[in-house]
């Protein structure tokens, strides 16, 4: 299961994705997490404290291994939305899968894995999209199982659909605090989410009184999980390192992780999907016709 944390710049979309990701690791799933903002925060709200490999400066790389001996696209041509076919890499969340061992940390439980940022000298010049191109990569050719969870931290507001990273996931999280401004995405969101039939859950966040909640209650119908101001995420953020998570939002966040386990895996949502975006922006003959998604991964 596939989910990405979107939401206004400031909203909490790193801290709530962080949350999440610690639970479903205490809670035995094999997690993985990754970082497709331009600034890359996730691995450090988790505690971890070292460096990532950027999986789009070593993009390059990544599409040799998935694209293996398929021979529909070469190293060079092969888009980023370009779907497996037969002969290509498959990545799964277990330790001895390439992409695992190679690009991610493991902290406390959670394979970290991150898209990396703009480097220096190509500040200007280079487009974010391209580096997290891989991982978007990488998600059009995984085959997770039902109670595997892999998060993706997204670029803030609008800008999380202006690739097509958002269609590789089986539901969108809104991180949206009670002000006007961290509001106003949630309609263009809900659009977006509809066209492509991806399910969209709210999580009001940095709630701290009843005037919140009437306030968010006014313009969204339903909310999935209402998280409090925390004690705890500010001390970690003044102080450093990590800290416990309060009761109330592990239970919460508990219900979201629940509620979107209840959904199987739609396979053939997934590559009809993939069809359609790789389509969009690049050629037919990088699909294998021969090829079932749907099959490899049930
Ligand atoms: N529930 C919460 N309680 C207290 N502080 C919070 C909570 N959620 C987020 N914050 C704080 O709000 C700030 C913004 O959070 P965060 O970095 O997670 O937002 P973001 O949406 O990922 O931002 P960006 O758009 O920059 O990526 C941080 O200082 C964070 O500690
Ligand atoms: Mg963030």
């Amino acid at each position: 299961m596939r989910i990405a944390f979107t939401g206004k710049g400031g909203s909490g979309k790193t801290t709530v994705a962080s949350l999440f990701t610690r639970i479903a690791a205490e809670d035995g799933h094999m997690v993985l997490a990754m970082d497709a903002d331009i600034n890359q925060h996730l691995a450090g709200a988790v505690g971890y404290t070292g460096r990532l490999r950027s999986m789009g400066m070593e993009n390059h790389s990544i599409k040799q291994y998935l694209l293996g001996t398929n021979h529909h696209a070469t190293v060079q041509t092969m888009h980023k939305t370009m779907p497996p076919g037969h002969g290509s890499q498959l990545v799964r969340l277990t330790p001895d899968d390439w992409f695992i061992r190679e690009f991610t940390s493991t902290h406390h439980g959670i394979w970290l894995a991150g898209a990396g940022e703009i480097p220096e000298g190509n500040v200007g010049a280079r487009c974010y999209h391209g580096l997290n191109g891989a991982v978007e990569l990488v998600l059009g050719h995984m085959i997770d199982r039902q109670q595997d969870i892999v998060v993706v931290d997204m670029t803030a507001g609008a800008d999380a659909f202006s690739s097509s990273l958002f269609t590789k996931v089986d539901a969108l999280m809104l991180v949206v605090e009670p002000t006007k401004k961290s509001i106003s995405v949630y309609h263009q969101f809900i659009n977006h989410a509809k066209r492509y039939d991806i399910p969209l859950l709210v999580i009001a966040n940095k709630i701290q009184d009843d005037e919140d909640r009437v306030f968010i209650s006014q313009y969204i119908p339903r909310i999935a999980a209402w998280l409090p101001v925390s004690g705890n995420v500010r001390r970690q953020e003044r102080d450093g390192g990590v800290r416990d998570i309060e009761s109330g939002i592990a239970a919460a966040l508990r219900g979201v992780r629940d509620e979107l386990l209840a959904r199987p895996i739609d396979w053939h949502k997934r590559e009809s999907l993939a069809h359609t975006m790789h389509l969009r922006a690049s050629e037919l003959s990088q699909i294998d016709p021969n090829f079932s998604l749907v099959k490899a991964a049930l």
